[in-house]
């Protein structure tokens, strides 16, 4: 016999994991200010046309009858702000409390319903009507046609799209609730072009494998490590917009990035990419020389990053000069906040690449350790004009 893989045998459960987990929203028909909220994870999607999802909900549950009584329900997709709130509301009752309050929680109206109501706050809710319900034993399964759906509007992409990639959502993972990770692929992927490929994960933000490959590579695996949602941040070399945009996925719909360039073809190739990437909301590109920055920045960033040289297809002669370069990594690095990060990719293969790589390092090594700690990553064995990407971090408590 081939060798193979061990498994043990358990009883026979429910162990169907990933699931999603939904604060269910429900109200008496009677008497519809009298509204609850119920988590359920045994919940899933059972039809298209028309659009039909399932809950099973226990008889014993005080949501039960009102949910019975009035034949609707209201799904309320649970992310991370909300992910307390349904625990909570999955471990006590509407008997004894009532949640919403205690979980600061408001409600809304919920299109197509009479009495339940949705859940204010929550990236999505559809409003459902119990077209049938199933004893199964332990639980009732209702079977729900959905009469209206509403997204949250900050998860629409200036196209109409709907990108609930960026509405952190929870999923219900044999007892645990987890954050949805990294993009791996998207419907097709399998199967589609490799210019759509490299497109829709650039616009889902997913992580690429790990390949010890550029200084530029270096570079945005530092920022990938370093950033999370909602931060500030610089490029101070626009250029066509590949670290913009990768920058505006990184700090995600609540995160900003001030973004300059001197050349106007900078601007109108990083304006298009952010637009098709639907980032278009989350940066501001400013035409001015990365010298002038605190003049744009007074907040304090997470992160500052220059990719020096020439504007790739574009006049080799409008090149990053040595004296500005330096003030401006001297601004960027005053408006770091602690553990923050100055990432400069320097291009030595040019004479004012080499000038500004020794005027650099000669700066970088200047600055204080209890300040900064400084990183240079170079490729060895790529000859003496190869890229380096240097990375300066403020200390914790600087
Ligand atoms: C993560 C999680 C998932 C749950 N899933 C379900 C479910 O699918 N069906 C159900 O009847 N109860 C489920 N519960 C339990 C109810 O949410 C819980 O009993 C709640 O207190 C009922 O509230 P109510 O009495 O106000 O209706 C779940 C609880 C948690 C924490
Ligand atoms: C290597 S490119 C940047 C590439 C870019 N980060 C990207 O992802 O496409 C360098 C850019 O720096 C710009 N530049 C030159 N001097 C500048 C200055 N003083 N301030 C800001 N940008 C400058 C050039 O116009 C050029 O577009």
């Amino acid at each position: 016999m081939e060798e193979s893989t061990a498994y043990r045998q358990i009883p026979p459960t429910t162990l169907l994991s990933p699931a999603p987990v939904v604060l269910v929203s429900c109200a008496e028909a009677a008497r519809p200010e009298n509204r609850n909220l119920i988590t359920v994870a045994w919940t899933g999607t059972v039809n298209t046309k028309p659009p039909m999802v399932s809950v099973s909900v226990k008889p014993s549950r005080y949501s039960y009858g009102m949910i019975a009584d009035s034949g609707e329900f209201v799904v309320n997709l649970v992310d991370e702000n909300l992910c307390r709130a349904a625990d909570y509301c999955g471990v006590r009752s509407g008997r004894d409390v009532n949640k919403a309050e205690e979980m600061n929680l408001r409600w809304r109206p919920a299109e197509g319903m009479r009495a339940a109501p949705a859940l204010e706050g929550a990236p999505v809710s559809l409003s459902c009507r119990v077209r049938k319900h199933m004893e199964l034993g332990s639980h009732t399964m209702f079977i729900g046609e959905v009469v209206a759906a509403s997204v949250r509007e900050d998860l629409m992409d200036e196209e109409g799209g709907i990108r609930l990639e960026r509405a952190g959502l929870v999923a219900y993972n044999h007892g645990l609730y987890q954050r949805l990770g990294e993009t791996l692929g998207f419907f097709g992927y399998a199967v589609s072009r490799p210019e759509v490929y490299a497109r829709r994960m650039e616009q889902a933000g997913a992580r690429p494998v790990f390949e010890l490959k550029s200084a530029r590579y270096q570079a945005a695996e530092i920022l990938r490590a370093a950033l999370r949602p909602g931060d500030r941040v610089i490029d101070a070399t626009m250029g066509n917009g590949h670290d913009t945009a990768m920058l505006c996925s990184l700090v995600g719909p609540e995160g900003h990035v001030d973004a300059f360039d001197i050349q106007p073809a900078a601007l109108k190739a990083t304006e298009e990419r952010l637009a098709r990437l639907g980032f278009s909301a989350r940066a501001a590109l400013h035409q001015a020389g990365h010298q002038e920055i605190s003049q744009y920045v007074t907040a304090p960033v997470k992160a500052s990053v220059f990719n020096l040289g020439w504007l790739p297809g574009g006049d080799h002669t409008v090149t990053t000069r040595t004296e500005t370069t330096l003030s401006a990594v001297r601004q960027a690095a005053e408006l770091l906040l602690p553990l923050g990060v100055l990432v400069i990719c320097v291009y030595p293969g040019h004479p004012e690449g080499r000038r500004e790589k020794a005027a650099l390092e000669q700066w970088l090594a200047s600055l204080p350790p209890r300040r900064f700690n400084v990183l240079a990553q170079s490729f060895l064995n790529a000859g003496p004009d190869a890229p380096v990407c240097y990375t300066a971090q403020r200390q914790p408590h600087s």
